[in-house]
Parts: C-alpha cells; structure tokens; sequence
C-alpha cells in the first residue's frame, strides 16, 4: 500500500475511535494473556470491539476478536486494549505496528504493557512480576520496515532508552509501596506459537535473555518510532523448557490469572503516581 494511504487507513480507525470516547487518552495499556484483571477497575467504561473499528485487525485468540476499553483509572483516562495481536497468528510485523500507530493518533503518549513470559534467568519464578529493561529480537524481522511514516517519526530511531528509566523507577517505586519488589530482566522475543527447544534456551540464556515470550517488541518497537514513553512488564508463568522435566504450556493461562489481581494493583498504583 502507498504510504499516504496506510496513514490514512491508520487515521480512519483512530476517527472511529475517537468518536465514540470523545476524549483522548494519554495513556494506554495493552494486557497480556489472563492479565485482564485490571478492567474491572476501569470506570465510566466504553467498549469498542476490534471489529467494528474500520481497518484494525481481529484478535484470533479472543472469542470476540478483541475489544478497546476506555474510561477512568486512578482517576486519570486511560484506554485499554483486551488482546493483543501475535505474529504467531499469522500477521506480518508490519501488521503489529498498527495498533500502536493508532494509538499515537488518539494522543497517547505512554503505553504500559504486560505479557506472559518463560523465566529463562535461574532466578526468576512462576509468579514473579518482572520489569522488562530491554529486549533482544533475534527474529530477522522489524515493524517498521518499509516506507518510513514521517508523520510518527525519523527513519533511522535508536532503542537503547526504549524501556524508560523513569517510568521503571516509578513502577519500582509503586511495586514496594504495595510490599514487593520487582525483577528485572531482558526479554528474548520468539516467533511461536511453539515453545523452545531446551538447546534455544540455553542459547537465550548465554545471550543475556532472562525472560521469553511471542509478543511485546513489535508494539514496543513501534512506540519507540513515534516517541511514547514505554513500561513493559512480564509475568514469569513457567520455567524456560531447559528447567522442568515436561513443558507443555498448560500452566500458563493459569499463573497469570492468579497474578493478574497483583498486577492490577501495581497498575493502579502507577497511573495514580503518573504525572499528567
Ligand atoms: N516461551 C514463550 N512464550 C511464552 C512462554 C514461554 O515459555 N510462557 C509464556 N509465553
């Protein structure tokens, strides 16, 4: 597609949006697999589902393709995206970049997201929250690759502050007023939807890889493009395939439901201490 008309096309979704929350959000959050447990605390709610907003993608890991919800957190305006789009699923990076481009064009200027990860460092649990500090994409593919978009951003972009100080340090902050401290570690992202060899992991681990996960950078990657200050968060719900004797992913879903109620105060309490 022509440039012009992938802006376009980006704008026409945002539109849609926007006029239905008539506001703009600053600030969005995009929550991992068992993460939603923070949507019951969003007030005054709109709800868009995915596929009604014209050009946007349907979440096939969502019986209802997926759904945007807006309203109040902490007092402040947030939209929320329910699921998430993986390459796994059959969208091309280019395809990943989307969402977050969309956002940008609704005004928001900090994304917060979470995902569920593998823990790869001997040290991180099943259970643990970790604060992601960097990534390693390995995958030989970018989401903004192609005619560069110069109403989000510069062609060439640096990613060495992508995960921002600041934005962790207040999460860290929040995380111990709440009674706990996070980890923090570098995200290995995989392409799926199978899990890793135990020899993958390994290797992971000797390139400094401390969690591993099929989302994430894409939308990260993009963020970066056009400038939003980011917070990334996993939550370890395995062990990495090298450390357990039989790794068939059933726990997954499972540990992230019971951490999501953690997570959600953690969230709460970082938007609360945003400023705005
Ligand atoms: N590997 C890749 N993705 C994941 C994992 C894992 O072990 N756990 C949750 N998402």
């Amino acid at each position: 597609m022509l440039k012009e008309k992938i802006f376009e096309s980006y704008k026409e979704s945002a539109d849609f949006i926007l006029n239905k929350i008539k506001i703009k959000p600053d600030i969005a959050i995009i929550l991992g697999t068992g993460l939603e447990k923070l949507l019951d605390e969003i007030e005054d709610k709109i709800e868009i589902n995915y596929k009604d907003v014209p050009n946007f993608l349907i979440s096939t890991v969502s019986d209802n393709g997926g759904k945007f919800i807006f309203g109040k957190l902490s007092g402040k305006y947030v939209i929320c995206m329910t699921k998430r789009f993986h390459y796994y699923e059959g969208y091309d990076f280019n395809e990943l970049a989307m969402p977050v481009y969309v956002l940008k064009l609704l005004g928001v200027s900090k994304l917060i997201l979470t995902n569920a990860a593998g823990a790869v460092n001997y040290n991180f649990y099943p259970g643990d929250i970790c604060l992601i500090i960097d990534h390693i994409n390995f995958a030989g593919a970018s989401p903004t690759r192609g005619n560069n978009l110069n109403e989000f951003g510069e062609r060439f972009y640096p990613i060495d502050k992508l995960y921002d100080k600041e934005f962790r340090d207040l999460a860290k902050k929040s995380a111990i007023k709440l009674g706990f401290e996070l980890k923090e570690g570098v995200y290995f992202f995989t392409v799926g939807p199978f899990f890793e060899s135990p020899s993958e992991i390994r290797a992971i681990r000797t390139f400094g890889g401390d969690l591993v996960g099929m989302s994430t950078i894409t939308e990260t990657l993009t963020a970066a493009h056009c400038n939003m200050k980011v917070l990334a968060m996993s939550v370890a719900t395995n062990y990495s395939s090298d450390r357990i004797e039989n790794m068939d992913g059933s726990e997954v879903e499972d540990v992230a439901r019971e951490v999501s109620p953690k997570l959600k105060n953690l969230i709460i309490e970082i938007v609360k201490e945003l400023d705005d």
